[in-house]
């Protein structure tokens, strides 16, 4: 079988950084995407393709996935990872921060698979996975817009998996709890976050990235061809779908 090859967004560092180099473990080619240069990723990802683009901007996507097609000629996996979970009260969310997160969290992940589409069919399979939030079912008073984006994220899943079905192209999301990365333990996991969740969770640790790589390998196994338009709710028991 030919190498597969995977571009996972949001990859300088936490999941993204953690996705990459467990694609890589099982052999794929891996390029990664980010707003910022990614020298530990490309320091534990053999071959890595570095590329340095905003997933808001069609026009950055289009310039780097010609890098990756480039270097690997084909593409099947797409990862929509990048993403912000700013917190603040409804009170004080202003429509600009709102339609920021909207445009990271939920048109991003629109584009990205627009612009990948062409080179999934050309390959005749596909599995593009989505990193959504056990947030969605929790619900925190703080995160209206994260939650909107989040919950959006899923109704994309869905409704990609049914029009790219005929194309041999999985669609699935990965949900995971509050999870132990540098950008979760500046902001959402400071001030008791990571306890007030761990409380919330069957499972009685904090989710480490590690945490979600085995559901991220089975979603897009070769055997996974039926499994699509689901969501995958690793969180430790905390939400329940
Ligand atoms: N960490 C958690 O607790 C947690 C829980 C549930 C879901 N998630 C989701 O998992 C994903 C990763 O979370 P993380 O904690 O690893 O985040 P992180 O902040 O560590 O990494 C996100 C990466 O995305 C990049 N990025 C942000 N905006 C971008 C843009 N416009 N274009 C390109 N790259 C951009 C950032 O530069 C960063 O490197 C996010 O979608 C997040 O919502 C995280």
């Amino acid at each position: 079988m030919e190498t597969r090859t995977a571009l996972v967004t949001g990859a300088a560092q936490g999941l993204g950084q953690e996705f990459a180099v467990a694609l890589a473990g099982r052999g794929y080619r891996v390029a990664g995407l980010d707003l910022v240069p990614q020298p530990e990723t490309a320091e534990r990802v053999p071959d890595y393709v570095e590329l340095i683009a905003d997933v808001t901007d069609e026009a950055q996507i289009a310039s780097a996935l010609d890098l990756v097609i480039e270097r690997f000629g084909t593409l099947h996996v797409l990862v929509n990872n990048a993403g912000v979970y700013p917190e603040s009260a409804f009170e004080d969310t202003t429509p600009e921060e709102w339609r920021r997160v909207m445009r990271v969290n939920l048109e991003a992940p629109f584009l990205m698979a627009r612009a990948v589409l062409p080179h999934l069919k050309a390959a005749g399979w596909g599995r593009i996975v989505n990193i959504t939030s056990a947030a969605v079912l929790t619900a925190p008073p703080t995160m209206v817009a994260y939650v909107s984006s989040k919950a959006g994220l899923i109704g994309l899943t869905r409704t990609l998996a049914s029009a790219l079905g005929p194309y041999g192209i999985t669609v699935n999301a990965i949900a995971p709890s509050m999870v132990r990365t540098a950008t979760a333990e500046r902001t959402v996991g400071a001030d008791g976050g990571f306890e007030r969740v761990l409380l919330q969770q069957a499972v009685p640790r904090t989710q480490q990235p590690c945490d979600l790589v085995s559901t991220l390998l089975y979603v897009v196994d070769e055997g996974s061809g039926f499994l699509t338009g689901q969501t995958l709710n690793v969180a430790g028991g905390s939400a329940y779908l």
